[in-house]
């Protein structure tokens, strides 16, 4: 029985994935570095470091430690940008119908995010005090595809990773959530994904899996 759904965040719960796009977009060209939507979809699920690391693949020169830290931060100032402009008008309203029925019918939820600018997105769209726990890019020593930010939701949820269904957009969060012993559903990119145990649409498709 389902007991618990732990939710990605950027490209499952809001767009900030096409956020991140830009940011990134504007940073390669400022670099000379070509950069499209195939690799953009290889970011999704990874932290900002390791991102980056991704975009730098296609440089033609070798960038200092202290060079790629600045390009993060020049990084994240251009994303954090974005985020400020976000309200709750920018939250679909059948993403928060999805959680509240999920919460009427006993289904604890969480948030699953590489993001340490998860927070910020929650509180913008007003719905940080939803979930009942948040686990983030603070909270984890390694990224997705493993399974540390997962495990850490369930575990603060008190539920056995069997017992969740993880929502995913990302390639890397499926392959997390199967390491981590989740049932792995897939919407937006990862539905090309051969690994995921479900498939949907749209969000609220989750609930006829949650609620079987
Ligand atoms: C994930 C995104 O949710 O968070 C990635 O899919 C992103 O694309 C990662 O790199 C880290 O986000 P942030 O906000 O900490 O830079
Ligand atoms: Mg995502």
């Amino acid at each position: 029985m389902v007991q618990g759904v732990i939710f990605d965040l950027d490209g499952v719960i809001c767009s900030t994935d096409e956020f991140h796009y830009l940011a990134w977009k504007a940073l390669a060209d400022k670099e000379g570095i070509p950069f499209d939507r195939e690799t953009n979809n290889l970011l999704r699920g990874v932290s900002r470091m390791a991102s980056l690391e991704i975009i730098l693949r296609k440089a033609t020169r070798s960038y200092s430690e202290e060079e790629k830290a600045s390009l993060a931060d020049y990084k994240n100032e251009l994303y954090r940008g974005y985020l400020k402009q976000m309200t709750p008008a920018d939250l679909d309203p059948n993403v928060l119908k999805t959680l509240h029925t999920l919460k009427e019918k006993g289904v604890r939820i969480a948030i699953g995010s590489s993001s340490k600018n998860t927070k910020t997105i929650l509180t913008n769209l007003g719905i940080i005090d939803v979930f009942d726990a948040i686990a983030d890019g603070n909270d984890i020593h390694h990224s997705k595809p493993d399974p540390e930010v997962f495990l850490v939701a369930a575990k603060k949820l008190g539920l056995e990773p069997s017992s969740c269904i993880v929502v995913e957009d990302a390639f890397a969060g499926i392959e997390a959530a199967k390491r981590g012993g989740f049932v792995a559903a897939a919407i937006g990119d990862a539905i090309k994904d051969p690994d995921a145990d479900y498939v949907l649409s749209t969000l609220s498709d989750v609930l006829s899996i949650a609620l079987a």
